[in-house]
C-alpha cells in the first residue's frame, strides 16, 4: 500500500520539443538524454482506504491545486481512476534536493519517481518500458528518467499509447567520464511551461525542418556513443539545442527562453572551446545555459560559467542512476 521511490533529472542532448500525439503525450521526434547525479526526487506514495481525496505535500508544504490535480490524474492513469472507483486515494510526499522554484526541470525526476513509487504501492509487476510508458504520458521528459546513464526516447505512432518507451543506450558506469555543468542562471519559476512552448513552436517555419532533422540527429549521437567520442556527441548537442531555440523563436508569438546570461554562457563555453577546452552548450526550456565537458575540465567549465554575469551558482553533474525503490519508507513530513 506504500512505497518510497528515488528518481534523477536528466538533461537532453538531443531534444525532445513536439507532440506527435498531445492527447496520448507522444513526442514527435526521438530524444537522447543523460540522466544526471544531481537533482534528485523522492516520492512516497500511500494508499489510504480511510482518505476521500489525494492529498500532496512537494518540500513538505501542500502543493497547490494544479500540481495535485496533474498527479491525481497520473494515479488515476498508473493504478485507474478513483472517480471510478477503481483505486484508493493515496497521500503523496515527495523532496527535491534542489530548489523546486529554480527554474531547473523538475517534472522529469519528479514524475519518474511518482511513477515507481505508485506502482510498487499498488502491488503492481512492471518493468522499465512499461513504467517509462506510464511516466511519459505524465511528462515526455519523465520517461527517460527511468533509466540511468544516456537514455533514448523513441517517436510512437499516433493513437498507440505504448509505442514510445525509452531504451539505455549506455549506462552510467558504461561511459562515466561525462559532466554536464549547469548555471543556474535565475531562481524563478520558469515563464513558458514546456508544453506550451512546443505547442506554440507548431506555428513556427522551422518545425517541419526541425522535426525531420531530428533522426539525423539521434544517428550522429548514437554513433558517438558507440565510439565514446565527446567531441562528436558535444557537436550534435549543441546543434540540437540551438535549432530547438531557433524553431522556437521562430514561432508565432515567438517562444523566448533565452536571457542574457543564457547566450553570454553561450558564448563563454565557446570560448573555452577555442582555447581547447572540450565543452559544449545546450539550454532547455528556461534559461540556464548548460555545458557537456569531461571530468577534468569540469571545475573550469564551471568557473567560466560563474564568471557570467546574472549566472548566479554552478552545479556539476556525472552520469546518474535510474529510479529505483528505497525501503519503503515514507518520505519525512
Ligand atoms: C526542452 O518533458 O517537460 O527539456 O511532455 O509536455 O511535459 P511535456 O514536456 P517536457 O519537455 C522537455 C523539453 C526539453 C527538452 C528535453 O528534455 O528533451
Amino acid at each position: 500500500m506504500q512505497a518510497l521511490a528515488e528518481a534523477r533529472a536528466n538533461i537532453a542532448l538531443v531534444k525532445y520539443w513536439g507532440k506527435l500525439d498531445a492527447a496520448l503525450n507522444l513526442p514527435a521526434v526521438p530524444s537522447l538524454s543523460l540522466t544526471v547525479d544531481a537533482l534528485t526526487t523522492r516520492t512516497s506514495v500511500r494508499f489510504d482506504p480511510s482518505r476521500t481525496l489525494d492529498a500532496l505535500f512537494i518540500d513538505q508544504k501542500p502543493a497547490d491545486p494544479r500540481a495535485l490535480g496533474r498527479v491525481s490524474r497520473h494515479l488515476d492513469r498508473v493504478v485507474g481512476s478513483a472517480a471510478a472507483n477503481a483505486r484508493m486515494f493515496a497521500e503523496v510526499r515527495s523532496t527535491n534536493d534542489f530548489p523546486t522554484a529554480g527554474g531547473l526541470a523538475s517534472s522529469a525526476s519528479a514524475f519518474a519517481a511518482l511513477t515507481l513509487a505508485a506502482v510498487a504501492a499498488a502491488g503492481r509487476e512492471s518493468d522499465p518500458t512499461k513504467l517509462s510508458v506510464l511516466a511519459r504520458q505524465a511528462s515526455g521528459s519523465a520517461a527517460r528518467s527511468i533509466l540511468g546513464g544516456l537514455v533514448l526516447l523513441g517517436v510512437g505512432t499516433p493513437g498507440q499509447v505504448d509505442s514510445s518507451f525509452a531504451t539505455q543506450v549506455a549506462s552510467e558506469g558504461e561511459w562515466p567520464d561525462l559532466r554536464l555543468v549547469i548555471g543556474i542562471a535565475s531562481e524563478a519559476p520558469k515563464e513558458i511551461a514546456s508544453t506550451d512552448g512546443m505547442n506554440q513552436s507548431e506555428s513556427s517555419p522551422y518545425y517541419a525542418p526541425w522535426t525531420s532533422s531530428a533522426p539525423a540527429d539521434i544517428a550522429r549521437a548514437m554513433d558517438a556513443i558507440a565510439r565514446r567520442d565527446l567531441p562528436a556527441l558535444g557537436a550534435v548537442a549543441e546543434r540540437s539545442a540551438l535549432r530547438m531555440h531557433a524553431c522556437a523563436l521562430a514561432a508565432d508569438p515567438g517562444v523566448v527562453y533565452l536571457r542574457g546570461p543564457t547566450v553570454e554562457g553561450l558564448h563563454a563555453i565557446r570560448k573555452l572551446r577555442a582555447r581547447g577546452v572540450p565543452a559544449w552548450f545546450t539550454c532547455d526550456a528556461g534559461p540556464h545555459p548548460k555545458a557537456l565537458t569531461s571530468p577534468e575540465d569540469a571545475a573550469q567549465v564551471a568557473r567560466a560559467l560563474a564568471e557570467v554575469p546574472g549566472i548566479q551558482r554552478t552545479i556539476i553533474a556525472a552520469p546518474g542512476k535510474g529510479a529505483l525503490l528505497l525501503d519503503g519508507q515514507r518520505v519525512s513530513a
